[in-house]
């Protein structure tokens, strides 16, 4: 939520800003803006609006310290304090116009602090939280930047991610964060900041990821790190091993449909070495658990947000289904705040694609705190929650840049069903049978292929249906998230009012919103409770909905009288949500693409919720 840059080094700062900011906007994006320092002068340019404004505005006609400069910062905005307007974009610069900051995070306490600064007749001009980090850094200042943020950082209660400059130390950026990710990539003769890899990576491999509390002072020295109280920190230089390309849209017209088209790459890349099929089972070495403590497990509590959930919902099917452990999945912001009956023997397992969505986090902290053993399902490599629950399993899907989440989901799915498969193997579930599973799970990648196929055929229906106001996804057992999760998709990027519902759940009040351009689309595949879905298909049928059928292949008898038919390969209930999830992303896509919408943009969203 929200995306950071800084630069400091021998090229064009302004240059390399703007194009982090590019490569950082699906973090944000209502505003954005940068401020470049040359000369003893700090330069703002900010816009409302998209990168590509701003880049116009930064390279038309750019003022001697815009295009002289060395050092700079740059921010793409997801406005949480007051609407995305200039004024509220930005960096924030102090009222001397000498110190500019960019903000991640939120500043609970913003209020109480613009009081204090209104004391001393600071007057804040925007509606954000974040200026006031700016005005208190400037106002603290004694001729040492990192002891002013310092002592700032310490009478703010909230998140941040922040970069500091001023031209009183013009050869300075300071970084600190609490709660918003921050990596620092160590080029030759050149640092960077950014909120996320993505920005970094085109320029260097070599990264420290800040932990919370962290402060770096980057200088033309080379960077010093130290925590918010000035004591001196260490942290470790990771090698980044994303490839340049995985970020670009290629020839894609959108990020969501090369994600979408990556997915056979990205389960193959996920299940790599991770099945054993001598033994039946999984091995998933980040789990840092052994069979012994598999075996220990009484029950598993899966958290996660959004997609993560109900990739999470899949795997209490599976773990339950397989190895017979009672598996829940809550929304996290619901399990960090209920205070949660949580004991030793309780598997936590955390969903995220980010790493770093604050009530996921949070749900892990409230677990470790209770003693559960902790497991991370993390795509992002070194976010925070990968970090804090220190064991895990990493998706390897390749930077997700789509707001839209496809390739994580079904790697997270993935993944959970080899989750599912080594704690079964250690209860009730035979060699055979587990061998036979692990097979299934490796045919995962052709399955998604064999629907990526039909994409035409899928852009048929969409197109068919592209003018609707309304639109149900109805499902049962392993295809009840998969509904849930076809209607998410769906919603978030056509804003076309989609509902994801249990099938039998429809007459419990929903069907009275039912009428002949309401399409409901019926997960019919091949599985348990197949024809009580049809059933209940054919309710919606005779209020006249019009009834997309999605069918198992060799079943496509089961879509007569229905309107459209969209035919998967036929599979195991476990594994039958991930052909059949895909044939939903390509509908949803396809239907926003006839609406005209911007697909990997839209409005309201940001990629990764680091707020509550
Ligand atoms: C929807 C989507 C979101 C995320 C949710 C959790 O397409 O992407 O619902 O799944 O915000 O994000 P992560 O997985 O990063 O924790």
């Amino acid at each position: 939520m929200c995306g950071i840059v800084g630069y400091f080094g021998k090229r064009k700062a302004a240059d390399i800003l703007v194009d982090g900011l590019r490569r950082l906007e699906y973090r944000g994006y209502d505003s954005a803006g940068v401020a470049c320092l040359y000369d003893g002068r700090i330069d703002v340019v900010k816009n409302p609006g998209k990168i590509a404004d701003l880049r116009t505005k930064v390279f038309t006609q750019p003022s001697e310290t815009i295009s002289s400069s060395h050092l700079g910062i740059g921010h793409t905005r997801w406005a949480t304090h007051g609407p995305p307007n200039e004024i509220n974009a930005h960096p924030h610069v102090d009222a001397s116009g000498r110190f500019a900051l960019v903000h991640n995070g939120i500043i609970e306490n913003y209020k109480d602090i613009r009081k204090v600064l209104e004391q001393q007749g600071i007057t804040c001009v925007s509606d954000t939280d974040s200026e006031v980090l700016v005005q208190l850094v400037a106002f603290l200042y004694k001729g040492n930047l990192e002891d002013a943020v310092s002592e700032a950082l310490q009478q703010v209660k909230g998140t941040y991610g922040i970069v500091v400059i001023t031209d009183h130390e013009p050869d300075k950026l300071v970084v600190a964060r609490c709660g918003s990710p921050i990596v620092i990539g160590l080029g030759r003769d050149e640092t960077l900041v950014a909120s996320d890899a993505s920005a970094i990576i085109p320029h260097t491999r070599d990264a420290v990821y800040l932990e919370d509390f962290d402060m770096a002072v980057i200088t033309d020295q080379g960077m010093e790190m130290c925590n918010v109280h000035r004591a001196p920190v260490s942290r470790e230089v990771t090698a980044m091993d994303w490839d340049e390309g995985a970020a670009e849209k290629g020839e894609f017209e959108h990020f969501m449909l090369k994600e979408m088209f990556e997915q056979p790459q990205a389960i193959r890349n996920t299940i790599r070495g991770r099945l054993d099929f001598e033994m039946g089972t999984a091995v998933l070495s980040g789990l840092d658990f052994s069979e012994r403590d598999a075996a220990q497990i009484n029950r598993v509590l899966v958290v996660g947000c959004g997609t993560s959930m109900h990739a999470g919902m899949v795997g209490e099917y599976a773990i339950e289904e397989m190895a017979g452990v009672n598996a829940e999945v809550e929304q996290a912001a619901e399990f960090r705040y209920r205070n949660p009956i949580i004991t030793p023997n309780d598997l936590v397992i955390a969903i995220s694609q980010s790493g770093e969505t604050a009530d996921t986090l949070a749900a892990v902290r409230e677990a470790r705190q209770k003693g559960a053993l902790v497991a991370g399902i993390c795509n992002v490599v070194g976010s925070t929650i990968a970090r804090e629950t220190g064991r895990g399993v990493y998706l390897h899907a390749g930077p997700e840049i789509g707001v839209a989440s496809t390739k994580a989901f079904t790697c997270q799915v993935s993944v959970m069903l080899m989750m599912a498969l080594k704690i079964a193997r250690t209860r009730r579930l035979a060699g055979h049978a587990g061998t036979q599973f692990a097979r299934w799970i490796q045919r995962m990648p052709e399955l998604v292929e064999q629907v990526l196929k039909q994409n035409d055929v899928i852009k048929a229906v969409a197109r068919k249906y592209a003018k609707c106001d309304h639109a149900f996804f109805i499902g049962r057992g392993y295809l009840f998230p998969v509904a849930l999760e076809g209607a998410l998709k769906l919603k978030e990027i056509s804003y076309v009012h989609a509902e994801g519902y249990h099938a039998a759940e429809l007459k419990h009040g929903p069907i009275a919103l039912l009428e002949e351009n309401t399409p409901v689309i019926a997960l019919l595949n091949n599985i348990p409770g197949k024809d009580k879905t049809m059933g209940n298909a054919e309710e919606c049928k005779a209020r006249n909905a019009p009834v997309i059928a999605v069918v198992s292949e060799g079943d496509e008898a089961v879509a007569e009288g229905f309107d459209d038919v969209i035919v998967v390969p036929d599979c195991p209930p476990a594994i039958c949500p991930i052909p059949t999830v895909v044939a939903l992303q390509l509908l949803a896509y396809h239907i926003a693409a006839a609406r005209g919408c911007e697909i990997d943009q839209p409005r309201n969203l940001a990629k990764s919720v680091t707020v509550e």
